[in-house]
């Protein structure tokens, strides 16, 4: 029997087990908000360099051709210089996340769960540069962070979440609407709660609270268009959350596409065909980068 939703919302609240961002991410985060013109390489260098192993896996992720290698990387100041700040600095967001989730879930898949979200920060990325959004790499962390409501889910209501997420899987239906049936919220909600405690900047904690609600009149609705409808291409392909979702979507009537095309001009003459082509030629390198990191 799964508890009220006033039970369920309380244990999220508290937020008890879920482990902090790591300790380097946070002023890293913080310095990154600066104008790319005040930043300096030396500093970013020195801030990931305290955590070893975040150190190593960056280094791992920046050799990766992901992120566009240029030859091999030996170092962090190497990576930055050739890969530049705000590349590496997604690298290292990329792999701190990547070691938030409980060891034991169950049925539930780490590896796709980080595939989706790997997968999801890279297209929204890549959608942002195509129609000339302002900040591509703001894209990529908003991409990378917005289901981190399902990490809450996953720490505090183990059982209830694995109940909603089979009844998704069996059904075929997206994993909101089945925490919303079971639970009676969705990670939305518990991801809201979540990017507070981190103190993730205003326009990440909107496209985290609202990227599966109505959200036409948020403040940073753009940013939430992007991450919806790079969401929406993931979970239609193989970067989804380890399951099919048995429903037709027509992409270009999603809120996403209404709300882009007012503020950017260029979404007309996107190619989407080139586009879902490009996603599947991530797929293959997300997997890999996602097992090497996940497995250590
Ligand atoms: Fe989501
Ligand atoms: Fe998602």
């Amino acid at each position: 029997m799964i508890p009220p939703k006033s039970i369920l919302l309380s244990r999220v609240e508290g937020l008890r087990q879920i482990p902090t961002i790591p300790a380097v991410l946070q002023p890293l985060l913080r310095y990154l908000e600066l104008p790319t013109e005040q930043l300096d390489v030396r500093k970013i260098t020195d801030m990931i360099a305290q955590d070893k192993s975040l150190a190593a896996q960056c280094l791992q992720m920046a050799n990766s051709p992901l992120f566009g290698k240029w030859q091999k990387v030996e170092s962090l100041k190497d990576a930055i210089v050739g890969l530049g700040i705000q590349r590496v600095s997604d690298i290292a967001m990329s792999c701190g996340v990547l070691n938030l989730l409980p060891k034991d879930l169950g049925s539930i898949n780490p590896v796709a769960f980080w595939e989706h979200s790997l997968g999801c920060a890279l297209v929204c990325r890549h959608f942002a540069r195509k129609i000339s959004y302002k900040d591509p790499s703001k894209a990529y962390l908003a991409g990378l962070l917005h289901d981190i409501g399902i990490v809450v889910n996953l720490w505090v209501l183990p059982a209830e979440f694995r109940t909603a997420f089979e009844l998704a899987r069996a059904e075929g239906i997206p994993l909101n609407e089945a925490e919303q049936r079971t639970l009676g919220f969705t990670h939305c909600e518990s991801g809201r709660l979540l990017a507070e405690r981190w103190g993730l900047a205003p326009d990440l904690r909107e496209t985290v609270s609202l990227h599966h609600t109505t959200y036409e009149s948020a403040e940073h609705a753009g940013l939430i268009a992007l991450v919806e409808l790079s969401d929406l291409l993931c979970r239609m392909s193989g970067l989804n959350h380890g399951y099919i979702e048995k429903r037709e979507i027509n992409l270009l009537k999603q809120t996403g596409i209404a709300v882009l095309s007012r503020r950017h001009p260029d979404l007309k003459d996107l190619d989407w065909a080139r586009l879902t082509f490009e996603l599947e030629s991530y797929m293959d390198e997300v997997h890999s980068l996602v097992h090497a990191i996940y497995r250590k």
